[in-house]
């Protein structure tokens, strides 16, 4: 199989084809999540949650994601590898443009960073920088405390409308991916059909151009016992983790995940 490339999601976008996406944080999760088929692996900064166990993104550093990065890209055989920037590591132009820098030369092939507009400025200079991005919009975790809590958004009226405004200007400052998280289905397939570049979604419905989910989270993993209604353990049913992996591309290909119950509605 070819090396996954921007160009790749855009054929697959095109085609109607759905993208699946995992987070992952280590060399042998990434070969077997290859050996699975998914196409784009996200070092997602839940590794704050999932590996370190804290309540929060928050107290990931750049180091951190940088480490697994690096693990990431020594297991990976062909997929796409998005890192996030990790909380206050993009708050000015001088520190995203740095931090950046040090993940894609840990090994990833695009940045993810959370928020709306106000991200347009640092899009568009790590574009023309050489620098993917994937712009993460909704629900994003690292501002839970103004958000006050992991709430769906994008459910009034005024929020749904900023919210395609502002992936349509994302779009234009050169983001190259948007992930929507826990937003009403119908409002992620608005955003999907009004931006050229693919949308990936968790929590989103099924008609985003591909799904993500944590790792941990898919696999039936739970440390604080909370599953988010998004969630699907694709362990049920499989006796192995490498029969789940493939289960989770599977269905998101066919788009028998996410079903209704896995979304949410205006
Ligand atoms: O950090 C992460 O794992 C993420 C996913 C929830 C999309 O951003």
């Amino acid at each position: 199989m070819p090396d996954v490339t921007l160009t790749t999601l855009q054929a697959l976008k095109q085609k109607g084809e759905k993208i699946a996406m995992l987070t992952c944080y280590d060399a042998t999760f990434a070969r077997a999540s290859c050996q699975a088929g998914v196409d784009v692996l996200l070092i997602g900064d839940s590794l704050g949650m999932v590996l370190q166990g804290h309540d929060s993104t928050l107290p990931v550093s750049v180091a951190d994601m940088a480490y697994h990065t690096a693990s990431v890209k020594r297991g990976n055989q062909g997929a796409m590898i998005v890192a996030d920037l990790p909380f206050m590591a993009y708050a000015t132009l001088e520190q995203t443009l740095h931090n950046a820098g040090l993940l894609m030369q840990a090994g990833a092939h695009m940045v993810k960073v959370e928020g709306a507009a106000w991200l347009a400025e640092s899009i568009a200079r790590l574009a023309e920088r050489g620098v993917p991005v994937c712009a993460h919009m909704g629900l994003t975790p690292q501002a839970v405390n103004i958000l006050g809590g992991y709430k769906v958004q994008g459910r009034q009226q005024a929020q749904a409308r900023q919210m395609v405004a502002d992936a349509i200007a994302l779009e234009q400052a050169g983001a190259a991916l948007l992930l929507l998280e826990c937003v009403p289905s119908e409002l992620a397939g608005e955003i999907s059909r009004a931006v050229k570049v693919p949308v990936i979604g968790i929590g989103a419905g099924p008609q985003t151009d591909g799904q993500v989910l944590v790792l941990h989270d898919m696999l039936g993993l739970s440390l604080s016992g909370r599953v988010p209604k998004f969630v699907k353990n694709f362990m049920q049913g499989q006796s192995s983790i490498q029969d789940a992996l493939a289960a989770y591309v599977k269905a998101v290909k066919d788009v028998s995940f996410p079903a209704a119950e896995h979304g949410f509605s205006a």
